[in-house]
């Protein structure tokens, strides 16, 4: 019964698009729980980064330091750019320049301030950036399958839809012009493809050179920008490294979206896009697109906290603009994690488990797994449970259901001490599944 005069009726569950959607909505609040529920379990599901290096001491005195910088910059006292920066501020950013001059360093992407939208980590720039692109019913992203959950998660929560690309890399740029044309047949326009080329999550592959000039020719073609996410570029254990996509480009076609949360700390949610000199040759309507990015972002939140943006300014400035030197011991543990799961892996399963197969990343967060049998909820509950380990089921990351017998394994925020015991007791929980499966047969 309605006692409130002022009651607003509120749907139950979030507007999403799909039933899919409304799933995959709710498996990240289940595997929140999972590990509330089971705290001293080793946890193989989160692809946080490892807190060790999360100097906060050193990185608060980088305020200050951009403090001083602003005073320069301004012609004002330190304390009245202090009181500036406590101020809101400029929409699209404060420390674009910077951004960009890092941006260039590390991943050679070229751009100035003005085509970059800083937002409240990447997230943010996804969710302006899909609003932006997508504003007509008939308008679709595309997405391989499976894919991070952050991208699908703000497509479902805005009722846009995704259309999932099932190819092997050979084929995918094949599929996505059959996809883009079959779309374009039923009426729909094919917008956006969102892709993680470098140490994908949750897969951790990285695309070769040529299929990105491939995606990249089809992109162009169909008119369709790519949005290229890469917060793990910095974080390559070995091989060559390939150029990213916005890099490659000539035509115009790829949004480049950044993030801090991986190579300082995600608590300071600083992240972003960059748009392109041109879209497709266009110089008005990338200033278009990044002005649109701005008016959306000034009534969602505003301004991206200058005193964040500040902390980041300094630490790029005591840094000299880069951040590989900073990331260099982050990225030494990281590899020596993957290595330590690699061999583990190898270990436990000795080449004579069938149906069982994991890949290399060569850098990133996170390897697959395949298994002889489904790995889905109840199996991370039963596997909590008894063995007191937690993996993550790629069946989360699915946009229609696939890989129901895959799992993600996460070596970047698990004690290094940790991963050998994890994998064990994994291991004994995967040989109890199989004997079920055999004795069921
Ligand atoms: C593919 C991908 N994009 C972006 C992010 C980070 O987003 P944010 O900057 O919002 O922390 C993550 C973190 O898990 C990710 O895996």
């Amino acid at each position: 019964m309605r006692t409130d005069a002022h009651f607003i009726d509120v749907p139950e569950k979030p507007r999403v698009n799909t039933q899919a959607g409304t799933s995959r909505l709710a498996v990240m609040n289940f595997l929140n729980e999972v590990a509330g529920d089971f705290p001293h379990a080793i946890s193989l599901a989160s692809g946080r980064p490892a807190e060790d290096f999360f100097d906060l001491d050193r990185w608060l005195e980088a305020i200050p330091l951009y403090q001083r910088e602003l005073s320069t910059r301004w012609g004002v006292t330190r304390a009245d750019a202090g009181r500036r920066l406590a101020q809101y501020g400029r929409t699209n950013g404060l420390i674009n320049e910077l951004v960009a001059a890092q941006l260039k360093q590390d991943e050679g992407v070229q751009t100035r301030g003005e085509h970059i939208v800083i937002g409240a980590g990447c997230q943010e720039a996804l969710a302006l950036c899909l609003l932006s692109l997508c504003r007509e019913k008939n308008d679709v992203v595309l997405a391989r399958d499976p894919t991070y959950i952050g991208m699908t998660g703000v497509a479902d929560l805005h009722g846009i839809e995704i259309v999932p690309l099932y190819a092997h890399d050979d084929g995918l740029a094949d599929e996505l012009r059959t996809v883009t044309e079959r779309l374009g047949r039923e009426g729909k326009r094919a917008r956006a493809l969102y892709l993680i080329p470098e140490f994908d999550n949750p897969t951790g592959a990285v695309l070769s050179l040529r299929v990105r000039k491939e995606l990249l020719d089809v992109c162009a073609d169909q008119r369709m920008l790519v949005l290229e996410d890469n917060p793990y570029g910095l974080f390559r254990y070995e091989g060559e490294r390939v150029p990213t996509m916005y890099a490659l480009d000539h035509t115009g076609s790829v949004v480049y979206l950044f993030t801090y949360s991986k190579t300082l700390c995600p608590a300071v949610r600083i992240g972003g896009a960059v748009v392109p000199d041109t879209l497709f040759g266009d110089a008005i309507a990338a200033r278009a697109l990044v002005a649109e990015l701005g008016e959306r972002k000034s009534f969602l939140t505003v301004n991206t906290s200058q005193l964040n943006q500040a902390l980041i300014g300094g630490i790029l400035l005591s840094e000299n603009g880069t951040l590989n030197r900073l990331v260099s011991p982050q990225r030494d543990h990281y590899r020596k994690n993957r290595d330590l799961m690699l061999s583990a892996l190898s270990d436990e399963f000795a080449g004579n488990d069938e149906g069982i197969r994991w890949n290399r990343p060569e850098g990133g967060f996170f390897l697959t797994m395949d298994l002889p049998f489904r790995f889905g909820q109840e199996e991370v509950l039963q596997c909590a449970r008894e063995r007191h380990v937690i993996p993550m089921p790629l069946s989360f990351f699915s946009l229609s259901g696939i890989c129901q017998n895959s799992i993600r394994l996460a070596f970047s925020n698990v004690a290094s001490t940790h991963i050998a015991e994890g994998v064990a007791r994994l291991g004994q929980f995967i040989r109890q599944c199989e004997e079920a499966c055999h004795a069921a047969v």
